[in-house]
C-alpha cells in the first residue's frame, strides 16, 4: 500500500500540483464515504511523494457546507499521511493584509452552524480533543521561514506579472463562516470588532478532524477580497476571488516547493511524534 507522508488539500484555484511528477491515482472509499476527489501522488525533483487532494472536488462541486471532510481526512490518514498543508481563498479583514498576500492563521472562531459532521467520535465513542491551539506551530515556522520565496521573488521581471510579490503574515485569526452567502456588512464588522484577521468558509471541520487522527495540519490562507467592510472597495465576488487566486497560484506552487525539502528532514527528525497517542487522553467512554 502506498505510504505518504505529506498530504496537500488545494482549496479554491488551487486544482492540481501540475508542476509535480504525477505518480499515481487512488480513491479510497472509508467508513464516511469517498473524499471530495481522487488523491493524486505526485512526487518532486528529489523523489519525495506528495498526496494532493482537492477540497472542492474536480470541477469544484462540494460548496464548503457540503465538502465531505470525514472521508478526506481519513482517506488521507489511510495511506500514512503525518502532516497536512491545506490551502484557502480567505477574505481580508484587516487594511494591511492585501489582496494576494498569504496568511498563516494561529487561531480559529467557529462561525459554522453546527450542520457539518465534524467528529469521528459518536454513536458509543465519546472524545474531547484539545483544540486550544488548532494549528501546528513547527509547520507554521517551516512556512514562515521560507517567506523570501514569494515576498522577494527572483527573476522579478519576468516572473512577477505570474508571481506578484505578496506579504506573507503570521498569528493571525480566521473566521469560519457557514455559507455558502458570504457575510452582509454588520456581520463583517463585528468579526472585526472581534480581531479577527481573515474569514473563510473551508477551515473547519478540516482542522479539527486532523487533531482528532493526530496528523499535524497548518492552513496557508491567501487572501482574495476585503470582504465586505471596507467603504472604497467593492464587496467580495466570486469573480474577484477568482480572478486573484489565478493570479496567485505560481505562488502557492512556489511556496510549497520550498517548504517541502524542510517538511522531509522536520519529519526524518521525529519532530511529528508527539501528536501520537494524544487521542488515548481525549477518550471520555470507558472501554470495560
Ligand atoms: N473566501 C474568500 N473570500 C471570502 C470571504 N470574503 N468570506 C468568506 N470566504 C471567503
Amino acid at each position: 500500500m502506498t505510504k505518504v507522508k505529506i498530504g496537500v488539500i488545494g482549496g479554491s484555484g488551487l486544482y492540481h500540483l501540475d508542476h509535480m511528477k504525477f505518480i499515481k491515482e487512488i480513491y479510497p472509499e472509508t467508513p464516511w464515504g469517498y473524499p471530495s476527489s481522487k488523491i493524486i501522488i505526485v512526487e518532486d525533483s528529489r523523489g519525495f511523494q506528495v498526496a494532493f487532494l482537492t477540497r472542492h472536488g474536480i470541477g469544484h462541486k462540494y460548496n464548503p457546507s457540503e465538502v465531505p471532510s470525514r472521508a478526506n481526512i481519513a482517506a488521507l490518514k489511510h495511506i500514512g499521511v503525518e502532516i497536512i498543508i491545506a490551502f484557502s481563498a480567505v477574505g481580508s479583514l484587516q487594511e494591511e493584509i492585501k489582496c494576494r498576500d498569504f496568511v498563516i492563521p494561529d487561531q480559529i472562531i467557529d462561525r459554522t452552524k453546527g450542520i457539518r459532521p465534524s467528529t469521528y467520535f459518536e454513536g458509543g465513542v465519546a472524545a474531547h480533543v484539545t483544540f486550544a491551539d488548532p494549528f501546528d506551530s513547527l509547520l507554521a515556522d517551516i512556512i514562515y521561514s521560507n517567506r523570501k520565496c514569494i515576498e522577494e521573488p527572483e527573476n522579478s521581471e519576468n516572473d512577477e506579472q505570474y508571481r506578484p510579490k505578496v506579504t506573507l503574515h503570521r498569528n493571525k485569526t480566521l473566521v469560519c463562516m457557514e455559507g455558502p452567502a458570504f457575510s452582509t456588512k454588520a456581520e463583517s464588522k463585528l468579526y472585526r470588532s472581534w480581531n479577527c484577521d481573515v474569514i473563510n468558509m473551508s477551515v473547519l471541520p478540516e482542522a479539527k478532524l486532523a487533531k482528532e487522527v493526530e496528523i499535524a495540519y497548518q492552513m496557508i490562507c491567501m487572501s482574495t477580497d476585503y470582504d465586505c467592510w471596507k467603504q472604497d472597495e467593492e464587496a467580495v465576488t466570486v469573480e474577484n476571488v477568482l480572478k486573484n487566486l489565478n493570479q496567485n497560484v505560481e505562488n502557492a506552487k512556489k511556496l510549497l516547493s520550498e517548504i517541502l525539502p524542510d517538511l522531509e528532514q522536520a519529519l526524518n527528525d521525529g519532530k511529528f511524534e508527539n501528536l501520537k497517542g494524544v487521542m488515548k487522553k481525549s477518550c471520555i467512554t470507558n472501554s470495560k
